[in-house]
C-alpha cells in the first residue's frame, strides 16, 4: 500500500525537474492566467466539478506519471475533440493564448516551440498535482 501511494510521488518529482522558468513561463504567471481564463469552469481551486475534471488529478488519472505533452496539446488546441469526458468539451485557447514564444523541454530530450502563456499555464498545472486520494 505504501509503496503504491509513493510511486506517482517519484513521477510526479522527476516532472517537476524538468522545467526551466522564466518570469513569464512559470507556475506564478500560469496561477494568474489560471484566474483570467480557466476558474470559471475548473474552479478556483482546479478540483472542477459536475463534468468538468479536477486538474490536480491529472497524474493521478494518468496512472501516476504526468502527461505534460498531452496537456501542452489539450492547451494549444492540438487535442480538440479528443475529450476525456464525455459530452462537454473544453474551449480552444491556442488562439487566445498567443504571444512571445520559448522553448520548453519535454521528458526524452525532446523540446517544443510554444506560446509563453501555454507553457506557464501547463508549469501552473504541473505544480499543482496531487495524489489520487
Ligand atoms: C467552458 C469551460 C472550460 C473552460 C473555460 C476551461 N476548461 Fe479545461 N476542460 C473543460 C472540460 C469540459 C474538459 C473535459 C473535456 C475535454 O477534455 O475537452 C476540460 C479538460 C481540460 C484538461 C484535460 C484534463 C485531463 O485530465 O486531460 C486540461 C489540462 C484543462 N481542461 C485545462 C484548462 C485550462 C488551463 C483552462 C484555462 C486556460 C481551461 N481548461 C478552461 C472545460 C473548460
Amino acid at each position: 500500500m505504501e509503496q503504491r501511494r509513493f510511486a506517482p510521488t517519484l513521477a510526479l518529482l522527476a516532472a517537476l525537474s524538468v522545467t526551466a522558468c522564466s518570469p513569464w513561463t512559470g507556475p506564478q504567471a500560469g496561477r494568474s492566467l489560471y484566474a483570467q481564463n480557466c476558474v470559471a469552469c475548473h474552479g478556483t481551486d482546479a478540483r472542477g466539478g459536475a463534468q468538468m475534471p479536477d486538474l490536480t488529478l491529472i497524474a493521478a488519472r494518468a496512472g501516476g506519471v504526468y502527461p505534460q505533452a498531452r496537456v501542452l496539446d489539450k492547451l494549444d488546441g492540438y487535442a480538440r475533440g479528443q475529450t476525456v469526458y464525455d459530452g462537454v468539451e473544453m474551449p480552444n485557447f491556442g488562439d487566445l493564448l498567443t504571444g512571445r514564444l520559448d522553448r520548453v523541454d519535454l521528458p526524452g530530450g525532446r523540446s517544443r516551440l510554444l506560446p509563453e502563456k501555454i507553457i506557464a499555464l501547463e508549469a501552473y498545472l504541473r505544480n499543482i498535482q496531487r495524489p489520487a486520494p
